[in-house]
């Protein structure tokens, strides 16, 4: 159960609302074409969490910022929305998750819950997301089916290796960067990062070490008794930097990609982004309006 430690109210929901609002759109959309479609929930999680054993109320502890303390994850509200209104349904669903527990219990809500679709059409991977991923994305390499991948990992566990698959398929993606959270304490203040977080943070970007110094950190030169010597300080935008860089990543293989929604904590510091990336201008443009409205609303204090 250790990662649902980690659910944090308010700012999942957010998420998880635009995540919804988006696959309704797409889905009807979708179903005036041809296409098979396909939902791929990377990091698929729990399903669902009620506030009513002794063991939930302990995991309830850390997600009490939710108002009505009844946690839905993605895959939940996916398969709502199909349950709900059945022309709104994918072709097919795959749910992947390390943990195997998660996954029976996807299964359980979805036989408790009458979210049965229909076992055929549902994959359950227990198996890493690169690895799944990687071996899906060959398959989404057709022009008939049409991918919809969702990856909210809460840290930075997706290669950008990984996403590059993407680059022959016409999938949507929904991607979650752990920005504030993992990425920018990667990024050390005054010196340049140590080489094992320099290694995560090209595997991540996708890019080498001498980039990721250049994007995120300021050079500098002075003359001393012993020549010239360099110093290196973290540029203070390194959030925004960190978006661009990930989003340049995007649309080097072909994507275009959308404003980010930017999540903050209780303490209102930046945690991650979450943004859309599609081949299609109107996917896009959909993607935005959804974000926006979500700031407003924020804004005008309706959330
Ligand atoms: C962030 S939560 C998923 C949230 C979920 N999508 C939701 O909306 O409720 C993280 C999940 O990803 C799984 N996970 C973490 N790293 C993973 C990896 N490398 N591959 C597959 N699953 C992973 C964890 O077991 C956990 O269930």
């Amino acid at each position: 159960m250790g990662d649902y430690k980690k659910f944090g109210g308010e700012w999942t929901e957010a998420k998880l609302r635009v995540l919804e609002k988006y696959v309704r759109a797409y889905l009807t959309i979708m179903r005036k074409r041809k296409f098979e479609t396909v939902y791929i929930d990377g990091f698929a999680g729990y399903c669902k969490l009620e506030n009513e054993t002794p063991e939930e109320k302990t995991l309830f502890h850390d997600i009490s910022e939710t108002s009505n303390r009844v946690y839905e994850g993605s895959v939940y509200r996916i398969l709502k929305i199909s349950l709900l209104n059945p022309e709104l349904s994918f072709s097919r669903y795959v749910f992947i998750d390390q943990n195997r527990d998660y996954l029976d219990r996807i299964k359980e809500i979805m036989n408790k819950e009458g979210l049965n679709i229909d076992n055929s059409k549902v994959s359950f991977l227990h198996h890493d997301c690169n690895f799944a991923l990687t071996e899906i994305l060959k398959v989404l390499n057709n022009p008939s089916i049409r991918g919809f991948i969702h990856l909210d990992p809460y840290g930075m566990s997706l290669n950008w290796e990984t996403l590059k698959g993407l680059e022959t398929t016409s999938s949507d993606l929904w991607v979650l960067i752990p920005s504030g959270v993992a990425i920018n304490r990667l990024l050390t203040i005054d010196k340049i990062p140590k080489a094992g977080f320099l290694k995560k943070l090209t595997s991540f970007f996708g890019v080498d070490e001498e980039e990721i110094i250049q994007t995120f950190y300021e050079e500098k030169r002075a003359h001393t008794l012993f020549g010239q010597e360099k110093s290196y300080r973290k540029y203070s935008d390194n959030i925004s930097r960190i978006i661009d860089l990930y989003s340049r990543k995007l649309h080097s293989i072909g994507y275009k990609v959308s404003i980010p929604l930017e999540l903050r904590n209780k303490r209102n510091a930046p945690i991650f982004h979450f943004l859309a990336a599609s081949r299609n201008n109107v996917a896009i443009k959909i993607a935005d309006d959804i974000i926006r409205k979500e700031k407003e609303e924020r804004q005008d204090g309706l959330f």
